[in-house]
């Protein structure tokens, strides 16, 4: 199968990245669905697309005719069946749960066609946990898109070892189709390569504030001035949570027993008083002072 085969795809699971994944497909001219096991999840994300489109339209991102076009090449069947049975590629985005993601790799292994590829959108199982549930297993691989779908322009594509080339290769021409920056990973590592290259950050600007060589504050000022980035690991993590890096932390010393795995004292410290980051109006720094 090449690229210009690829005619309709499937969005599998329509929560937070699955509703902007299939937009972002009906967008680039695919003929999409994008099914949920939740109906009111189903409902926002159509409820999303007729929102979306006229407000791109009227900020002149998109033409009238575009967003016509976009809204018809989309529709929201609630059974996975309707959903999958044209499809010549799927995308799994349902919740991050191994044996629910198994349960439904089994399921589009019977429902899809042979050709398919089946993708997951996974931000840390990696497809040879996956691949097996299926009868083809060299066409499931990782597709590991960025938050939001939409606007985010990095896409990792993790070629394990059961993975033709084949299908490495036309997931990353998808890429290239949906105008994402598509990055081949040749081997199965866990965390892939983003939030591997993260986890060392943000592991080493905890070392420094530990040791106390500098505040919080200065090494997110060293981070954004220094290395150019948007901002800096304590602003970030108060962005996606103290909570999550906490918890992601102990299930990572839990896999390794490695001591330098666990949560550093002063992460702990605001995990233990419910200071999540800007959820919760405090994490590193002060939203009700500072928002
Ligand atoms: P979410 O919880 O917002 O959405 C998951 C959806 O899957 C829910 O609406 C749920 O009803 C549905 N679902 C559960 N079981 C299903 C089934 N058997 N069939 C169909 N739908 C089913 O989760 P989110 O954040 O969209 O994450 C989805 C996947 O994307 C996860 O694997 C996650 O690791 C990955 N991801 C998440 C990112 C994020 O920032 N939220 C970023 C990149 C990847």
């Amino acid at each position: 199968m090449k690229i210009d085969d690829v005619k309709n795809i499937a969005v599998i699971g329509a929560g937070n990245m699955g509703h902007q994944i299939a937009l972002l497909c009906a967008l680039h001219g695919f003929k999409t669905t994008c099914t949920d096991v939740k109906p009111d999840i189903l409902q926002k994300a159509e409820a999303f697309a007729n929102s979306y489109l006229p407000e791109r339209v009227k900020k002149g991102k998109l033409t009238q005719a575009q967003a016509d076009q976009a809204r018809a090449n989309i529709t929201f069947p609630s059974s996975l069946e309707e959903a999958v049975q044209d499809a010549d590629y799927v995308i799994e985005a349902v919740v991050e749960v191994l044996e629910v993601k198994r349960k439904v790799f089994a399921d589009l292994d019977r429902l899809a066609p042979p050709h398919a590829v089946l993708a997951t959108n996974s931000s840390y199982i990696v497809s040879s946990r996956l691949a097996d549930a299926t009868q083809r297993p060299s066409k499931v691989l990782n597709l590991h898109f960025f938050n939001p779908a939409l606007a985010m322009k990095l896409v990792e594509v993790v070629q394990g070892p059961h993975v033709a080339d084949a299908s490495a290769q036309i997931s990353l021409a998808l890429c290239e189709r949906l105008e994402k920056i598509g990055v081949h990973l040749k081997k199965e590592v866990e965390g892939f390569l983003v939030n591997r290259v993260l986890r060392a950050m943000m592991r080493e600007s905890l070392w420094l504030l530990e040791m106390d060589v500098a505040s919080y504050e200065d090494i997110d000022k060293a981070l954004i001035h220094g290395l150019g980035m948007p901002m800096g690991a304590f602003r970030l993590m108060d962005l996606t949570g103290i909570d999550l890096a906490y918890i992601r932390s102990m299930e990572r010393f839990r896999e390794t027993g490695d001591l330098a795995d666990l949560p550093p004292p002063r992460l702990v410290e605001r995990y233990v008083q419910g200071h999540y980051g800007q959820k919760t109006g405090k994490g590193w720094y002060d939203y009700s002072v500072n928002p």
